[in-house]
């Protein structure tokens, strides 16, 4: 594959994930999760057509009949006929609740990878265990979370004690949880939004080393996507969550034994992943409105070349218009000054 046929294009979703963060952050606190979800959706698809790929949507928000927008095998960009085609992971809010209840940590996201090369995983949750450069190849996730314990402490070359471990906080994981602090690793409970948590382990300041749990499967294509590029690892298995789904997969071909590496997940040369901070968390800020301006802070990492971008816009609220396209098929555009003024 030539490098011409996958043009650079970083900017152009950041610009689509800083519209759907700065759309739903207008609900910030509201307790609305249905509101969020929609504001950042509507921005994203209205956004995302201003991209020249022939892009289809792979994994989103659900089959065609549940998710009128973003639903597997839509087609997004500008579809002219030399772009390039391209497969599209989308979760337009992870933390839709944290965004809710004005809590720290949800982003916008999207990622971008040679058309055929993301895994569309069926299953709603997966387990999944994700790490940093350092400990690349090292862990095995069939192996009891005590002995990778052992060895990440040894590969870092830090007592157990010093690992940081996140985990998402659910009762599913109780055990889990029980067995990490028998051996004296430190936990980092997060409440939602795990493909940050996963993230973490791969970004240089942060001191996550490992994030292991049963979690959304979208989440783990998109944080699949930003770890290839990081040099970090995320494995995962399937996790049907009732006998019934179990049985129609199987009938499938799924195999819930197997381990999905993160090339099986995200594979192809060319992968784009870019984030924008809806509420403050550790690697990104939220949404901030000062001055006339709104300020948003993003991520965009891009293999090969394996850059990492960290991009603070400045947007003029009296020139800023966001095109959104909603679920009755409409397209407008959106006076953000007139919005943030007179509320949603
Ligand atoms: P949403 O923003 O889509 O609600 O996802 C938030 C999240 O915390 C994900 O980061 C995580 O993978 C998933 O929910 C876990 O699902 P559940 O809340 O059902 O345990």
């Amino acid at each position: 594959m030539s490098k011409e046929k996958y043009p650079e294009f970083s900017l152009d979703l950041i610009r689509v994930t800083e519209a759907a963060a700065m759309m739903s952050s207008l609900y910030t606190g509201f307790g609305d999760k249905e509101a969020v979800d929609k504001a950042a959706v509507d921005a994203l698809r209205g956004m995302l057509d201003y991209i020249n790929i022939r892009g289809t949507v792979v994994i989103g928000e659900g089959e065609k009949d549940e998710a009128p927008m973003l639903y597997t095998g839509e087609e997004v960009g500008s579809w002219e006929g030399t772009a390039p085609e391209m497969d599209i992971a989308v979760d337009p809010i992870d933390g839709t609740r944290l965004v809710a209840y004005g809590l720290p940590g949800a982003i916008a996201v999207i990622a971008v990878a040679e058309r055929g090369k993301i895994c569309p995983l069926p299953t709603f949750y997966s387990y999944k265990l994700a790490v940093g450069p350092d400990l690349k190849g090292q862990l095995d996730m069939n192996a009891s979370i005590r002995e990778n314990l052992r060895v990440a402490a040894a590969i870092l070359n830090i007592k157990i004690g010093d690992l940081n471990v996140v985990v998402l906080n659910r009762d599913r994981h109780q055990g889990l949880i029980k067995e990490i602090r028998s051996v004296g690793a430190r936990i980092k409970l997060i409440t939602d939004g795990d493909i940050a948590g996963a993230i973490a382990t791969a970004t240089p300041d942060s001191e996550a080393d490992i994030y292991v749990g049963i979690g959304g499967s979208p989440e783990a294509i998109l944080a699949a996507a930003a770890l290839k590029t990081l040099g970090g690892e995320l494995q995962l298995k399937l996790w049907p969550s009732s006998e019934q789904e179990k049985n129609t997969l199987t009938e499938k071909g799924w195999d819930f034994e197997k381990v999905y590496h993160t090339n099986d997940l995200v594979g192809g040369e060319h992968v784009l992943f870019a984030a924008t901070g809806v509420t403050t968390g550790d690697f990104l800020n939220g949404v901030r409105f000062v001055k006339g301006k709104a300020i948003t802070e993003s991520l965009a990492i891009r293999s090969p070349s394996n850059t990492i971008r960290k991009i603070t816009t400045y947007h003029d609220l009296n020139t800023k218009t966001v095109r959104v396209k909603s679920t009755e098929g409409d397209e407008k555009f959106i006076e953000l000054n007139r919005k943030v003024r007179m509320g949603k």
